[in-house]
């Protein structure tokens, strides 16, 4: 029989040696495998004479314990470096921004509308919509405000030249005609809010030709107006995201509603710069009421049975006031510098949960 200590010795020089898990794995073969060279003499075992066999087969099983150990040893070895250099082939830099910033930017008006819409969606409110060329009726009639009065004049109505009929269509000078299309299309309960472009024949500081509202309108049998309160404080509290802003019911006259009421939230405008919130001054942001019982009547709703109430807001004039914009024209001056300062990254969409805005 060979010398096992030679054999040993051999055998751990070249597991000590083996520069891949393939190498390991041919040494072990040759050694512990079916043909191996430990496994032969294992086999030769018997051949020998019974007082020689003992000790052969004692210093076999032990050259056979330690290669396995140390094949195993060295396979874990092997292991971990192989792991360690995929790791270290596989490194990439996360610091890196994960894709081009984008370069286009969400315009106020936008932003503005998609966190109203948020907030009612919140609430149940669906969007309504109706078109910017209305006919006098939706515009101003079925609203309770017929042809002699006086509410027309305050208006400023853009008319358009007068059609083959002898009706002259206006630009809607406000959103509430969608509260009028939308009680004639659908049977109540109604729950809608209807944001959109509206024009006025007005240009100076504070007033541009076309500006943008957001309509409200709720109609069922029991919404009264403890409900307008509280789903508008509601929703200054959300939009201005400052939870105990002060909010001010004003008594207002709309020919529409009954009673009327205008919203004012509490500011201050010491040293010149203005904050929602804190403070003894106060700033106007939406006209409300309960539906006039003629409105009802003009869409075909039985006034004893149903009502419900009616807001309409400026949507610059809020985007204005959270955002710190100070000057109106500047939203429609399409000034890429302007829009890179107050618009907003897409993708980032308002929601309740995550927070209104980025
Ligand atoms: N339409 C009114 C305006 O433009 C606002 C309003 C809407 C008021 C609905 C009451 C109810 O000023």
């Amino acid at each position: 029989m060979e010398d096992l200590d030679q054999l040993r010795d051999e055998l751990l020089t070249a597991i000590a040696a083996a520069d891949g898990l393939d190498a390991l794995e041919a040494i072990r073969v040759a050694a512990l495998g079916r043909k191996g060279r430990v496994t032969e003499l294992m086999k030769g075992l018997g051949q020998l004479a019974a007082d020689q066999r003992r000790a052969a087969g004692q210093g076999l099983n032990a050259v056979k314990t330690a290669v396995a150990v140390a094949i195993e040893a060295r396979q874990s070895g092997l292991a971990s470096a192989a792991l360690d250099a995929a790791l270290a082939a596989d490194r990439i830099d996360i610091t890196l921004p994960v894709r081009p910033q984008a370069q286009g930017r969400i315009h106020p008006i936008s932003q503005t509308f998609d966190e109203i819409v948020a907030i009612f969606g919140e609430m149940g409110f669906s969007v309504a919509e109706g078109p910017d060329i209305e006919d006098d009726f939706h515009n101003f009639t079925a609203l309770n405000i017929p042809p002699e009065h006086p509410a027309r004049q305050m208006h400023d109505t853009f008319y358009l030249p007068e059609n083959a009929a002898g009706d002259r269509m206006v630009l809607r000078t406000h959103t509430s005609p969608v509260q009028i299309r939308t009680m004639q299309s659908n049977p109540p309960p109604l729950r809608i809010i209807a944001p959109g472009r509206t024009y006025r024949c007005d240009s100076d500081m504070t007033h541009t030709p076309m500006f943008h509202q957001v309509e409200g309108l709720i109609i069922d049998k029991t919404t009264h107006m403890g409900h307008l309160k509280g789903c508008l404080i509601e929703f200054c509290r959300a939009y201005f995201e400052v939870p105990d802003v002060p909010v001010r019911f004003r008594p207002s006259y709309f020919p529409f509603t009954e009673p009327s009421a205008e919203v004012d939230i509490g500011c201050s405008r010491a040293g010149g710069e203005l904050k929602i919130g804190t403070g003894g001054d106060w700033l106007e942001i939406l006209g409300c009421g309960m539906v006039h019982p003629k409105v009802l009547l003009a869409c075909g709703i039985d006034p004893n049975e149903y009502q419900g109430f009616a807001f309409g807001m400026g949507i610059e004039r809020i985007a204005m006031l959270k955002y710190g914009i100070p000057d109106l024209r500047t939203f429609f001056d399409a000034d890429m510098r302007w829009l890179r300062h107050y618009g907003f990254v897409p993708l980032e969409v308002p929601t309740l949960l995550r927070g209104l805005t980025p």
